[in-house]
């Protein structure tokens, strides 16, 4: 079925440095091959958007269901008109306020925009991201390109080369590598369709920053009386409850803070009690205190700053997984600004749902694992 291929590794800077090699690969993608590239977020598995047998080859090395649409990249606003139809000039202003950048605008599809990407739904998600090596790969390729995130089907998002490779070596043609990824969480999802607008997934284009300009935006869990469209794809496709999974079961207490440190820290304790090889993902003013306990720690950066967290959440998830850890502990973030996708991200990590603090839990039946 799948035929085996060699996995080319690009390696450019984070500028995008030598030019002739992001040439190399924006030809590969012309010529309907699988190329993984980094954008500001996290990094992407592309194919030409207007080749749907290259767009097939996604969904073959990711081994992901063909009910789940792909985002199109493009350089820059003025590529939109050419993926999408009916644009409202609220999306313009979108653009001009956020693009290049985290943010992803579902609208109605254009006609050459094949049903692969769209799921068969009448609208497609649009982004332009900021990252240089993105920006010339995109430019340099002079097509749209289709692009989920470069992880198998329900695992982390790649935010380097090496997490890239670590799921689809052998099974896509190329990977540029241009270093970590600086956002580290996928886009923020922007539904334009429905009215008023609804936010389908929080990301570092935030949910304060967009209703700066358009107020009445819903949030991801918000209940509204939104219209919309007879017969367009489910709202959400993709954003099922367990997603961005570690191999391990992930407990993440519903709290903040010095409530959320001692949560982590309880359960830890006990889990080391019971002779469990238990790890945890943490701010660092509360690693200190676990290692003492023995417990391996992933450190998320300065308490106060979610942004760190955000960029460091899929590499720590990746590294405790290599350390055989299993159950692994972390708390939430308090639900503002980037804290929201973080937030998001955790709960999907750790199958859908939050824990309420208590030390026993991480004896709980049924793991994320067993679920799948
Ligand atoms: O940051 C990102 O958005 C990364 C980088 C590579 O650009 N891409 C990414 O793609 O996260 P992916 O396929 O892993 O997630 C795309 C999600 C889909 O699962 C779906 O939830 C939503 O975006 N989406 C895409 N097209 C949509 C559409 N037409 N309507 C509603 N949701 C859509
Ligand atoms: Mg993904």
């Amino acid at each position: 079925m799948m035929t085996e291929r060699r996995t080319l590794v690009l390696t450019v800077s984070p500028e995008g440095e030598p030019a002739e090699r992001v040439a190399q690969a924006a030809a590969l993608l012309r010529a309907g091959k699988l190329v993984a590239f980094p954008t500001e977020t996290v990094y992407g598995l592309g194919a030409d958007a207007t080749n749907a047998t290259a767009v097939e080859g996604i969904f073959t090395a990711k081994q992901r269901p063909h009910t789940d649409p792909l985002i199109v990249h493009i350089p820059d606003a003025d590529g939109l008109s050419g993926v999408a139809r009916d644009i409202p000039p609220i999306a313009w202003e979108l653009t001009r306020r956020f693009w290049p950048g985290p943010l992803t605008l579902v609208l109605p599809h254009a006609n050459r925009i094949p049903t692969v990407v769209t799921a068969g739904g009448d609208t497609v998600g649009v982004r332009s991201p900021s990252h240089p090596v993105a920006q010339a790969l995109l430019r340099a390729a002079g097509v749209p390109v289709a692009a989920p995130s470069a992880n198998r089907f329900m695992r982390t998002s790649p935010t380097t080369a090496a997490h890239v490779l670590e799921d689809l070596d052998g099974r896509i043609d190329c990977v540029l590598d241009g270093g970590p990824c600086g956002v580290g969480v996928e886009s923020s999802v922007l539904d334009l369709t429905v009215t008023p607008p609804r936010l389908l997934r929080p990301g570092a284009v935030t949910l304060e920053q967009l209703r700066a300009i358009l107020p009445e935006t819903l949030g991801p869990d918000e209940r509204g009386g939104e219209r919309d469209t007879p017969g367009s794809v489910k709202r959400a496709p993709g954003q099922m409850p367990r997603h961005y999974a570690p191999r391990a079961r992930l407990v993440v207490f519903d709290a903040t803070g010095a409530e959320g440190a001692e949560a982590v820290l309880a359960a830890a304790g006990a889990a080391l009690a019971a002779g469990v090889p238990v790890g945890a993902l943490v701010p660092d003013e509360e690693a200190p205190a676990l290692e003492r306990l023995g417990v391996v720690v992933a450190r998320l950066g300065p308490v106060d700053n979610p942004a760190e967290a955000a960029r460091r959440l899929y590499a720590g998830l990746r590294w405790l997984d290599e350390r055989g850890r299993d159950p692994l502990l972390a708390h939430t973030y308090p639900r503002a600004g980037l804290g929201l996708a973080l937030c998001d991200r955790l709960r999907r990590a750790a199958g859908g749902r939050l824990t309420a603090p208590g030390a026993a839990a991480w004896m709980e039946t049924g793991t994320a694992r067993d679920e799948a």
